[in-house]
Parts: structure tokens; sequence; C-alpha cells
């Protein structure tokens, strides 16, 4: 949409989070609320965007390198109204500035279009989002005339017994033409129950200007949900948490127990994929069509093929082909490109690695730092040994080896094309083609022995 800013309100200190990390730092689904309310703001099309940062300013900012967003400092928490005052340079005669809050993460930006629509359609000066609640204390309450029409915002604290009886809240959402906003802005007082400038307070001077204010009813609440303290920051990670698993079933996976599975927003998962309980999956994880996940799995920007199996598994920034199965127990660490058909068993450890189609990888295993090719066989117990303490070296596997039980494999370190390891060897050599390795010690009986 053109001729859209969006000032954010983030200077609030957030006591009752009662944490060092400034309230908007805090994260929802693995993001921080503030970044979630600036990825909604240019998603429903704002030009320019503006951050209002006071308490743990430094940390906010720092927090945001590299958005394109502006920032002024609030000094002192004198009330939403003096908060936007700071941004007052910041805001264009002919735009339409949304005001939003760095601790309501939930709202959508398709809400947020809509009602950027309705205020433009109405002709409106300003209008907000209002809300009706079972409980209306600590909001601001939303007062009509005879005919509906809005007269006033008044806040709880300030309201009369029978204003607090008013259910329909202010959820503290504003679309301001940028003159009206100006103007307003310029003849608020703090003489309330709070000493403090309130930004609602523009509603009523811009009626008094003559000009058209309204209230946009919200269709689903729990969008405007505002995060004060950790029950609510639950409360919004659960309804965050219900949304992503909804829309992934909607698009036809199968989440066995949503409630007892945690996606972040952005994973892709194909359609006729089974997520056992207890998994975690975050990042840019991606996962094709018909696998199954879990249970009890933690993946982390993992990028999946098609009928994968993956169980009691922990296993990041890595890729895993089709066809292969992974686990129970296994662990898949960074830069491990894993390809099809192949099996990573129990206690197998990955990392750095790349491993080839059709190998098995059956049990109790460590691959570390190396190039491993098509149709091996590692028996249980083999390990590559990459590390002498200073610098880690490759090992370099060629297709069809097959390597017995309990292997250590010292890096640098070849075994060519179909060569074989005997059982319980230290490699420290290469293996030429389609030779075997014996690196132990000769059996030896000493008969008798426990006579002696
Ligand atoms: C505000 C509204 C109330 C509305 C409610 C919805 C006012 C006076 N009241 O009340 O009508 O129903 O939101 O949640 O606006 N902030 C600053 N600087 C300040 C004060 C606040 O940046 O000086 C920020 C806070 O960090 C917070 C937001 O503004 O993100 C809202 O402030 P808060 O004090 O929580 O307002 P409410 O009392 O909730
Ligand atoms: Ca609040």
């Amino acid at each position: 949409m053109d001729n859209i800013s969006a000032v954010i309100l983030a200077a609030g200190e957030g006591t009752r989070m009662k944490s060092k990390t400034p309230k908007v730092l805090h994260k929802v689904v693995g993001k921080t609320m503030i970044k979630r309310v600036i990825d909604t703001a240019f998603n429903m099309g704002a030009g320019k965007i503006c951050v209002v940062v006071g308490h743990g300013g430094e940390e906010v900012k720092k927090s945001l390198e590299g958005f394109n967003v502006s920032f002024r400092e609030q000094k002192e928490q004198l009330g939403t109204g003096h908060a936007v005052m700071q941004a007052v340079d910041f805001i264009n005669d002919g735009d339409d500035i949304v005001v939003l809050y760095g601790d309501t993460p939930l709202i959508k930006a398709e809400t947020l279009k809509k009602f950027v629509d309705y205020h433009r359609s109405e002709g409106n000066s300003v209008s907000i989002v209002s809300a009706m609640v079972d409980n209306p204390e600590g909001y601001g309450h939303i007062i009509r005339d005879k005919n509906g029409s809005f007269v006033k915002n008044i806040e709880h604290k300030d309201a009369s017994a029978e204003e607090k009886l008013v259910n329909e809240i202010n959820t503290g959402i504003y679309c301001f033409k940028g003159k009206s906003l100006k103007k307003a802005l310029g003849m608020l007082k703090n003489d309330n129950a709070q000493g403090e400038y309130y930004l609602p307070d523009t509603l009523a001077i811009i009626l008094g200007f003559g000009e058209k204010v309204n209230a946009m009813a919200a269709q689903d609440v729990t969008e405007f949900l505002g995060v004060n303290n950790r029950v609510q920051l639950y409360e919004a990670e659960s309804i965050m948490r219900g949304r992503i698993n909804k829309e992934l079933m909607l698009n036809g996976v199968t989440i066995l127990s949503p409630d007892n599975t945690y996606i972040d927003d952005g994973v892709e998962i194909g359609a006729d994929t089974v997520i056992y309980p207890g998994c975690v999956i975050e990042g840019n994880t991606i996962i094709g069509e018909n696998c199954a996940v879990g249970p009890n799995s933690r993946l982390t920007n993992m990028k999946i093929s098609d009928n994968v199996q993956i169980q009691y598994t922990v296993a990041m920034d890595s890729e895993v082909g089709s066809g292969t199965k992974v686990g129970p127990f296994a662990y898949i660490r960074p830069n491990s490109k894993i390809g099809e058909n192949i099996k990573i068993g129990d206690f197998v450890e990955v990392k750095n690695s790349v491993i080839g189609n059709g190998t098995k990888v059956s049990h109790l295993t460590y691959i570390g730092d190396s190039d491993v090719g098509e149709r091996i066989n590692f028996g249980c117990g083999t390990i590559t040994v990459n590390y002498d303490g200073k610098k880690k070296f490759r090992t370099t596997i060629e297709d069809d080896v097959f390597i017995g039980c309990n292997a250590n494999l010292v890096a640098p370190v070849t075994l060519h094309k179909g060569s074989y390891v005997a059982a319980g060897s230290t490699v420290t050599k290469d293996v030429p083609e389609k030779s075997l390795a014996i690196a132990r010690n000769r059996q030896q009986n000493i008969e008798g022995w426990t006579k002696k």
C-alpha cells in the first residue's frame, strides 16, 4: 500500500517480565517480539518504520542491525502519547501512520491491511481497532453516544463506575492521518490519574477538529494480546504455535500431538509427512513429503528430502537425502550431507561429512570430517580419528569399502575403492584398492596359563 508508515512503541521497561533482557527482545516462537512486529509492519506495506526505544534502547537497536528502520529515543517514559511525540519529525502530513506496540506480537499483516482499508474507505482521520472483552480492566474503554457514534477513549484508571462497565476496549492499534496526528500531539495534556500523555486522548481531540474518528471491531481478539509477563509470553507462544501447526495440518501434514510439537514459522513440510510427539523443528528447516519425523527429535536448519524417517534424533545445519533412515539416537552435526537410502542407526554421530548413497552406518560410530562414498558398510564402533589435539584432518572412504567392527581410521587417511578393514584395526596408512588392511596384533593363546 502507498503512503503508509508505522511507528512502533517499544520504550516501556516491562518490569513485570522480571528480566535483564528488554521486554521486546523476549522471543515468541524463536523470534524476538520486536522483530515480529517489524516484519508484520513491512508485510502490511509500510514504506518506512520508526521504532521508539527507551529502556534497554541500545540493546534493542543492536538486535535490529541490518533492519531498514529508524529509531527515536524516549528518554523518560511519560506515556504512549509522549512516545509518539518523539517520532513527530518522522511523520509526513500526507501519510497514514499505523501505531503498533513492540509487545503485541501476534497481529497479522492481513488484519492490518484490512484495518488501513477500513480507515481509508471510511475517510477517518483516526481509526482504532476495538475488541469486546470479558474483563476490560487495565484497558481504555470506548465510550459511544446513544447513536453508537464514537465519543472518546477513557483509561480504566480514569473511568467512572459506569464507564468501567463498558467492555468495548481499545486494543492499542491506531491508524492516523499524519497531519491530524501531528496537530493533536501538540495539544495533549497529562492531567489524568497516571500523569501521562495518553495517545488515545488524541481521538477526542481529533473529533474536536470536526474530523471523523471510529473503531473497527477485531475479528480475532487473540491477535491483540499484549505481553507484560511470562505467563502472557507463554500464551503468545502457544497461540502462535497453534497457528503454525494448524496451517501445516491444513496443508496435508499429520501432526499427532500439536500441543507437544514445536515448529517455527517459515519451516516447510511436505504433504503426508507425519510428525510424532515431542519434536522441535526450527529455523529454515525444509522437510519433504511422506516422511516420518520423531518422536522426540530436534531439527534445526535441516534440509530433508522425501520418504525420510528420523526418530529420537538431534540434527542441525545439514542435508538428508530421500529414503534415508536416521536414528534412534543419532546426532547429525553441522555441514553434513547425507545422501539417499542410507542408514544412520543408533548412537551414530556425523559431523562435517559427506556420505554417499546406500551406505550403512548402523551402530555406535563417529564420522567426522570425512568424505564417504556409496554402498559402504561401517561396522559397529567405527571411529574416524580426526583430531590430533591441535589440528583436524579428513578421512576419505571410497565406494564399496567394508569396515569391520571397532576400527579406528586415523586421519589423514584414504581407504581406496572396494577395500576391507579387519575388525579391531587401527588404520594409519592408506589402504589400496580391493585389499584387506589388518592392523592389530595376531592372537596368541598361552596354554595352561592359569595353572602358574
Ligand atoms: C494502552 C492504552 C489503552 C489500551 C491498551 C491496549 C494508553 C494510555 N492506553 O494502555 O487504551 O487499551 O494500551 O493494550 O495508551 N510505551 C512507550 N513509552 C511510554 C509508555 C508506553 O513506549 O512512555 C509503550 C510500551 O512499551 C508498550 C506500549 O507503549 O509497548 C503500551 O504501553 P502500556 O503502558 O502498556 O499501555 P497500557 O497501559 O497497556
Ligand atoms: Ca500494556
